[in-house]
């Protein structure tokens, strides 16, 4: 698969568990305790330290740099992307301690700005860069952007 396809897939991934983490909040906003939803969330947790920081990786070491090259693309939505997965970066990791202390409050703010954040950023990429990225990039640009994919 080429790398704009594999981010395509990999984002279907995620909001399908995207939905499985909505419900499980809701339900820690209707008092259940993070001791009763821990499967859900360390299921979230474990995709969180896997798939989602390599994809992440993988959009800011393979994609951005050669997508910065395109006239008005770093300053723009690049740097939007990136300061959207800094944004993400300090929620997983309120997550993953909220999950581990058993803080059900800072599970239900961590896990609404996951929810909110990431679901846009999802939706900024499928309908906006990556269309942008195949409009503009060169054959051979994609090609690199291909070689730059860590499994
Ligand atoms: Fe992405």
């Amino acid at each position: 698969m080429k790398a704009l396809e594999i981010f395509e897939s990999e984002h279907q991934t995620v909001l399908g568990k995207l939905r499985e983490l909505r419900e499980s909040v809701n339900r820690l906003r209707e008092g259940a305790g993070v001791e009763a939803e821990r499967g859900t969330l360390e299921d979230f947790n474990r995709l969180i330290e896997g798939d989602i920081r390599k994809h992440f990786k993988n959009e800011e070491e393979a994609l951005f740099p050669v997508l910065g090259s395109v006239p008005g693309m770093r300053n723009g939505p690049i740097t939007v992307m990136l300061a959207e997965h800094d944004i993400l970066y300090n929620a997983f990791n309120e997550f993953n301690s909220g999950v581990e202390e058993e803080n059900r409050e800072q599970v239900i703010n961590a896990g609404d700005k996951i929810l909110t954040v990431l679901t846009d950023h999802i939706h900024k990429e499928d309908n906006v860069l990556f269309p942008m990225s195949r409009q503009y990039l060169r054959s051979d640009q994609l090609e690199e952007v291909d070689k730059r994919m860590v499994q």
